[in-house]
């Protein structure tokens, strides 16, 4: 699938005001910094679509960019940022939580991993509320770049591990990207053609 138009439509912190289409939408989600924002501007080719920061905490709204006229890709604020304060935290969790609890028209959420790292507390939790919640999600590995491409498959091995260790049957499907060199741009945009011709 090509991406022929991405516009931005509007930020907010209150799911009951996102866009009323009833459009099918794809949210990216993960740990802050890990490349939530880097990844929509890479998948439509705008590098100033989606606002990008190398500190953590860049994202603190909903927003919604509206693609090829039919579908939403949603980037949204990164949870396990320590520096917010625990008020701000709070707020931006429940937020976070309500939009994935409320948000019908949500057909896959992508939960980003920097593959560099092992698998951490908050991102299994946050997994085990999405399969809870029945939420259709998808892994996947960014900042593929940063290490050999033999790594790679070892990584992802040992995530894997990792979620076994934790109660995990399988692991969902999963995409390995890079956002600086555009390494898995195809798969995931023809993953999201597929689920949009369900
Ligand atoms: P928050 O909005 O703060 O939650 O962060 P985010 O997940 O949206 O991360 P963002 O896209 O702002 O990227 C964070 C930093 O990582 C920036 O310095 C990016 O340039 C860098 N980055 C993102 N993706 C990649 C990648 O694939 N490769 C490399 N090398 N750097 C990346
Ligand atoms: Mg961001």
């Amino acid at each position: 699938m090509k991406i022929n138009t991405a516009e931005f439509i509007i930020s907010n912190s209150d799911v009951s005001k996102c866009p009323k289409d009833f459009l099918p939408e794809y949210a990216f989600i993960g740990r802050s910094n890990v490349g939530k924002s880097s990844l929509i501007n890479m998948l439509t080719n705008n590098k100033n679509l989606a606002k990008t920061s190398g500190k953590p905490g860049k994202t603190q709204l909903i927003n919604h960019f509206l693609i090829n006229k039919n579908w939403f890709l949603v980037d949204l604020p990164g949870y396990g940022y320590a520096k917010v304060s625990k008020k701000t935290k709070s707020v931006f969790q429940q937020f976070i939580t309500d939009y994935f609890e409320r948000r019908e028209q949500l057909a896959c959420a992508f939960v980003l991993i920097d593959i560099r790292h092992e698998a951490q507390k908050i991102d299994i939790e946050f997994m085990s509320f999405m399969g809870e919640s029945e939420i259709p999600f998808c892994i996947i590995f960014t900042k593929a770049d940063k290490i050999s491409k033999t790594k790679i498959d070892s990584h992802i091995a040992a995530y894997r591990k990792q979620m076994f260790a934790n109660n995990w049957a399988e692991m969902p499907p999963y995409f390995v990207t890079s956002s600086s060199e555009g390494t898995g741009k195809e798969q995931l945009l023809n993953y999201i053609d597929e689920v949009n011709q369900e």
